[in-house]
Order: structure tokens, then C-alpha cells, then sequence
């Protein structure tokens, strides 16, 4: 139940201006959403009851957006009960484990199988079954946390005693039921009569012969939307954008489109709160939601402190997850289609515009226009999305927390963070930022999250040279230092290479941005901060565990 528990305290500089004339709406808002998410724990939305008080909170205060933690971050993945069971059909996929491996075992050697050639030393034959049972053994052994679900045939390393192998695995802590994929690169031994052992696995992704060749679709397609990136597909992340095919393909499908409204540029939290209130509205109305794959990030997670605009959804969201829950279109793939039916065609396109959020999902329900077109003209707070799903509207539309989940790219480099930790590792929350410097509301969590009080706490809680994860929003590298005589200290940046020009990450996002590269902004800092915390063993939250403050200022809990 903790880690369904979205904390609820802002930070970024500019917010310590902002935060004495909101805390105490921020506050009205995230008791709220934590009442709601630790009581109830039910509704496929969990921020629903508290939707009357975030409305009042956004309309009251001029300035005011969603803002929630910044320092962790909740999709739909991590809200377990959030999760249709029956859209994961794939979710009871059987791991792999020791027993089925030694059946293996025996009809191999039973059969007529020739024996490992053991007489060649420093060679391996990698397609001898022998091979992958050995592989096999050894990551039951290495990585308890694990669940193999499905191996591939082993093939030629780059040494005549190398094979490389890949496989499907999941996290036995992940509540998605998403598979990743991992390659390595084994080295073998022949030991005693002819049994293969492995003597040295190579890291994450080191297994490049065992990874499929990525298929190449060219894709200058027709009309060439500038915006549309280069469709070269990961073998793994299918989230080209999909098109529409013909124009009666077009012609006969049913939209809902949300042209953009005051929400763009504002928080990530308030983002989803929008976007989930659009495409629940979509579903409740059986229509493909339109969707513009470009977003703006708020200033909270730059680095410039600029808001940035031309920010591609799938930095940070699984789209391909999406595609398969829900019926989305691409904006720009959908207006084309649009414009290339308007010219050749004498009859328009029945489309039913809709100006005012006041035009409640229920009255559109009857209407047979192939397009519903909302507009967001008004001025703040009236052209915000997630005001459509008010009032009467949200008792039947719910927002669909089960298709937002975050982007996999993401979520490859917290595998690969946890995995180089084997799995095996300690965590703790440590909130620091704005909400330390505000003595007012949080009197005691600067002094609580000194390193000195860190150490003496984590001390009592945590084994002694355990890997240690820390995730936290204090920008100074060198700042838990201390803690390194007691654990081995691991922090997001001593990852940056997961990041860096040399990554996978790094060439997978630019493919995405026309070649040019992505800055591994807050947002995903925090995404990625956020998703090992919750793979740790032994978890400690600051607000639970470090310090008697109450996360959301002085005499809330
Ligand atoms: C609110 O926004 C207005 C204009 O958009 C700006 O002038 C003002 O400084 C903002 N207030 C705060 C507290 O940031
Ligand atoms: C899900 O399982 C079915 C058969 O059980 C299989 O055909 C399908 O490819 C699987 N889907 C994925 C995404 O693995
Ligand atoms: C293989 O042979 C062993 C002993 O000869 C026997 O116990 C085992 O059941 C056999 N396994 C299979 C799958 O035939
Ligand atoms: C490798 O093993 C496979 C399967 O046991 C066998 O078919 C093949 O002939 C072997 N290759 C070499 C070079 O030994
Ligand atoms: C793997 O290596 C062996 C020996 O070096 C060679 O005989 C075999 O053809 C290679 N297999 C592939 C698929 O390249
Ligand atoms: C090798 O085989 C012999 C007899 O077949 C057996 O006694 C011995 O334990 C085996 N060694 C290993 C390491 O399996
Ligand atoms: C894509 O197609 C165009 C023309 O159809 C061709 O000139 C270009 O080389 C192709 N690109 C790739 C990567 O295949
Ligand atoms: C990728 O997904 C689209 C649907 O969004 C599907 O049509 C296409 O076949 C998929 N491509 C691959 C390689 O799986
Ligand atoms: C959407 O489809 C479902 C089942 O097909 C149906 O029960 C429902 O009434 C439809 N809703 C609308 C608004 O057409
Ligand atoms: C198509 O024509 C309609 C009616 O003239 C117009 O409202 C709409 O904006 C046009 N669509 C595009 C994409 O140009
Ligand atoms: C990234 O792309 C470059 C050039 O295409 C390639 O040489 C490099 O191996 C790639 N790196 C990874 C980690 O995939
Ligand atoms: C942190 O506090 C919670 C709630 O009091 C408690 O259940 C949990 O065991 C504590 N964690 C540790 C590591 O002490």
C-alpha cells in the first residue's frame, strides 16, 4: 500500500515562491489523494473523489497547477489494483525454474543427443542444448528477484568460448505484467564430464549477436509529416506512430478530438489528469481519441528552468502500452487524413464542434458526427481538458489509469540500475529541496535529512555494507557522502552513462527527435528515481521513516 501512495510535496526553486500562497490548497488536494489512495485503494481511478477539491484548487488560484511531489512519481503501473486482470492475458506467463530446467535436462540426456565435444579447450558449440541449460542455471542462481520467462537459442559470442543469449524476463516486484528483454554475453568453461559451466556474464545488453536485427521500415511515407520521426522500429518498443491507412479507412472512424488547451505547458501530474480525462471521455464514447504527440514540460523538470516545448510523449510514456489499450491517432497523421479527404471530396466530413467544457460527455453520447471536435478557447481555468470529466460527468466517465504507464526506454534503464546492483538492494527516500529550506512547515526535515541523522537512522534500519539506493530531489552529488562508511552508496548519477552519448536510451530518443539528441530531463529523473526505489528490499521513506514532519507541513498528520 506504500507504494501506491503518491507523496504529495512540490519542490523546484521557482515553486518557493509560489508555495505560501498555495500550500494550503496543495495541501487540502493531497490529503485528499492520499485518503483516497490509502483508504479506498478501489476505484480504477484514484484520484477521483478528490475531483471536486482539485477543480476548486485550480480554478481558485490564478497560477495554480497539479502540483504533487516531484520527487516520486506514480503511473498507472504502480497502482496494482488499478490493473485489469483481464487485459493482461499474458500476465500468468510461467517463469522458468529449476525443476523444469532439470526435465529439460534428463530428456536431453536421454536422447541421442551427441555429447559436448569436450576434447576442443576454449571452445563452445552454442547451439548444444547444454549450452542454454547452463545459462539458465546460473541466472536462477544470480538473480532471485527475477522471473525468466522465455529463452531464445544461444548464438556465437565473440570468442570461439563465448555464446550470446537472450531472454524474457520481469521483475517479480513489477506490478505491469511487462516483459523486457535482456541479451548477455556468457563465457564458458568445460568442466568435469563435459558439463558446461559459465565462468563470466557480461553486463545488461552486452550480448549484441543475440539481440534481432532491428527491421529498417523506410519510411518517407507519403506526405512526410515532419513531425512523424524516422520509423526505425526497436526489435523490443513497437511505438511508431500508427496511420490510418486509406481515406475510408478514415472516412469510417469515429473521433474525438481535443484541440489544445490552457493545460499545455503546465505540470506532468496535471498532464495526465487532462489527458486521462479526454481519452475517458473517448472511450465512454466508443470514439479513437485524437492525440498530439507533442508536449510541453513544464519548467519544474528543466534544467533551463523553461517551460520546453516539442517534447515527444514517448519520451515518457509507453505509447505502444497505449495503443494497445485504448484507440488513440496521432494528431498530425489524423489532420492529414482530414485534409486529403477535404480536397478531394465535395462532401465534408460531419463533424460536430464543441466549444464549452459545459457540453457534458452524456449529451454528445447520441451525436453520429464523425468527429466531435472540443476547443479549449476560453480563458484560464475554463479551456483546461480534465474540466470535462466534472461534476455529473465524472460519475460515468472514469480516467483510464491503466494505459498510462511509463515509457519503457525508461524503464530499461531502472532494470539496468537495479540489475547491476543484482537485484539485491536497500532504498530510501530522501526529500530535500524546497520543502528542507521551508523551516515554517517543515520544521525539523532539513536537520532530519542531514547526513549525520541519515546515517545514525539508516543505521538501525539497514545491514551494514547493503547497496543502498538513494532517491532523492537534493541536486548536491557529494551531499550523502557520510553514508559511504556504513553502505555502498548508490546514486542516479553514477549512472549517467545509461544516459550518456553511448547509450542505448541515448540512440533510441534520438531516433525519436529527428536525430538529435534528448536531454535526460527532471521528469525522467524522477520516473526513473521512482521505479528502483519501488525494486528495493528494504524501503525507507522519509516521511514515514526519517522524520516525524508530516509530509504535507506542520499539523496534517
Ligand atoms: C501568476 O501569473 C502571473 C501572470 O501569469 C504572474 O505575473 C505572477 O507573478 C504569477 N504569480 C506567482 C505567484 O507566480
Ligand atoms: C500472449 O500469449 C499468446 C499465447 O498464449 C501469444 O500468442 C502472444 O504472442 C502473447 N503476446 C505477447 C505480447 O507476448
Ligand atoms: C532419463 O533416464 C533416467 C535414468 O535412466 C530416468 O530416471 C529418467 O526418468 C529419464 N528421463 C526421461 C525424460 O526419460
Ligand atoms: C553443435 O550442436 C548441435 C546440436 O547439438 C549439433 O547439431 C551441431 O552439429 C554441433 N556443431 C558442432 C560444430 O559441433
Ligand atoms: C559459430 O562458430 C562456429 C565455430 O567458430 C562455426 O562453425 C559456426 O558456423 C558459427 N555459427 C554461426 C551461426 O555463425
Ligand atoms: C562425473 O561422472 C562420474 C561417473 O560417471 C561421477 O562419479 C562424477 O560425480 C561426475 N562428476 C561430476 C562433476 O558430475
Ligand atoms: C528509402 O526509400 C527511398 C526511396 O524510396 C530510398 O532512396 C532510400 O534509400 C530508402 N532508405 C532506406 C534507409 O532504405
Ligand atoms: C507495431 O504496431 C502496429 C500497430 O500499432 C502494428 O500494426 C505493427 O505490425 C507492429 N509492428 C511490429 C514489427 O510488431
Ligand atoms: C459503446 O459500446 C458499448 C458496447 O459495444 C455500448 O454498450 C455502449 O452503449 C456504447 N456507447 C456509446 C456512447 O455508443
Ligand atoms: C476540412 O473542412 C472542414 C469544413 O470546411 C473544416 O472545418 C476543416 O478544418 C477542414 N479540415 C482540415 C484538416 O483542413
Ligand atoms: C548507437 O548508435 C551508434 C551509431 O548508429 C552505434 O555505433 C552504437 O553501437 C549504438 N549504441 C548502442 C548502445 O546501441
Ligand atoms: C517505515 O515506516 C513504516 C510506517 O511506520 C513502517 O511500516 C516501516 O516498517 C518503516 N520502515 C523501516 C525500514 O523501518
Amino acid at each position: 500500500m506504500k507504494d501506491s501512495n503518491p507523496a504529495t510535496e512540490p519542490i523546484g526553486q521557482n515553486l518557493i515562491k509560489l508555495i505560501s500562497n498555495l500550500c494550503f490548497s496543495v495541501f487540502v488536494f493531497s490529503v485528499l489523494i492520499f485518503t483516497v489512495i490509502a483508504i479506498t485503494y478501489q476505484p480504477p481511478d484514484p484520484w477521483l473523489e478528490s475531483a471536486p477539491a482539485l477543480t476548486k484548487l485550480f480554478t481558485e488560484s490564478e497560477n495554480a497547477t497539479f502540483q504533487t511531489d516531484n520527487s516520486i512519481i506514480n503511473t498507472g503501473e504502480d497502482l496494482a489494483s488499478v490493473l485489469p486482470p483481464a487485459a493482461s492475458p499474458n500476465a500468468t506467463a510461467t517463469p522458468i525454474t529449476e525443476a523444469a530446467i532439470e526435465k529439460i535436462e534428463n530428456q536431453i540426456t536421454n536422447s541421442t543427443l551427441p555429447q559436448p565435444d569436450c576434447e576442443k579447450v576454449g571452445f563452445v558449440n552454442c547451439s548444444d542444448p547444454h549450452v542454454l541449460i547452463a545459462v539458465e542455471k546460473f541466472n536462477l542462481k544470480v538473480f532471485k528477484s527475477i522471473a525468466f520467462l522465455e529463452y531464445q537459442t544461444p548464438v556465437n559470442g565473440s570468442k570461439p568460448d563465448e555464446c550470446d543469449v537472450a531472454w524474457r524476463f520481469r521483475n517479480k516486484k513489477e506490478k505491469s505484467w511487462r516483459k523486457y528483454r535482456d541479451f548477455r554475453r556468457f563465457r564458458f568453461d568445460v568442466g568435469e564430464n563435459c558439463t558446461y559451466k559459465v565462468v563470466h556474464s557480461g553486463g545488461w545488453h552486452s550480448g549484441l549477436n543475440a539481440r534481432r536485427p532491428r527491421s529498417r521500415i523506410n519510411a518517407t511515407r507519403a506526405g512526410g509529416n515532419p513531425k512523424v520521426a524516422p520509423q526505425i522500429r526497436d526489435d523490443e518498443i513497437n511505438d511508431t506512430i500508427p496511420s490510418l491507412g486509406s481515406e475510408m479507412n478514415f472516412r469510417k472512424g469515429k473521433y474525438l478530438y481535443y484541440s489544445r488547451g490552457g493545460d499545455y505547458c503546465k505540470g506532468m501530474n496535471h498532464y495526465m489528469w487532462s489527458f486521462l480525462c479526454g481519452l475517458g471521455e473517448a472511450m465512454y464514447l466508443n470514439r479513437t481519441f485524437v492525440m498530439d504527440l507533442s508536449m510541453c514540460l513544464a519548467a519544474t523538470y528543466n534544467p533551463s528552468n523553461k517551460d520546453e516545448e516539442g517534447k515527444d510523449f514517448r519520451y515518457y510514456f509507453d505509447f505502444e502500452h497505449l495503443k494497445e489499450t485504448a484507440s488513440v491517432v496521432e494528431e498530425g497523421e489524423f489532420l492529414r487524413d482530414w485534409k486529403k479527404w477535404n480536397r478531394s471530396h465535395k462532401r465534408k466530413v460531419p463533424v460536430k464542434k464543441v466549444v464549452s467544457h459545459k457540453l457534458t460527455p452524456l449529451q454528445l453520447k447520441k451525436d453520429k458526427s464523425t468527429i466531435i471536435w472540443r476547443q479549449f478557447d476560453a480563458p484560464e481555468p475554463e479551456n483546461y481538458w480534465y474540466r470535462v470529466c466534472e461534476g455529473q460527468a465524472a460519475k460515468y466517465i472514469q480516467r483510464p489509469w491503466h494505459a498510462l504507464w511509463k515509457s519503457k526506454r525508461l524503464m530499461n534503464i531502472v532494470s539496468e540500475i537495479s540489475g547491476r546492483m543484482d537485484w539485491d538492494f536497500d532504498a530510501v527516500h530522501v526529500v530535500r529541496g524546497g520543502k528542507a529550506q521551508n523551516k515554517e512547515l517543515w520544521p525539523h526535515l532539513d536537520s532530519d535529512t542531514s547526513p549525520d541523522a541519515l546515517l545514525e537512522k539508516l543505521k538501525g534500519m539497514i545491514q551494514p555494507w547493503r547497496n543502498l539506493y538513494i532517491a532523492t530531489n537534493e541536486p548536491y552529488y557529494n551531499y550523502f557522502d557520510k553514508l559511504r562508511s556504513n553502505f555502498k552508496i548508490h546514486l542516479l548519477d553514477d549512472y549517467k552513462e545509461l544516459w550518456g552519448n553511448t547509450s542505448e536510451w541515448y540512440n533510441e530518443t534520438s531516433l525519436l527527435n529527428d536525430g538529435k539528441p534528448v536531454e535526460f530531463d527532471g521528469y525522467m529523473r524522477v520516473a526513473v528515481d521512482t521505479e528502483v526505489f519501488y525494486r528495493a528490499k528494504t524501503r525507507v521513506e522519509t516521511f514515514y521513516n526519517l522524520t516525524k514532519d508530516c509530509k504535507d507541513g506542520v499539523n496534517t498528520c
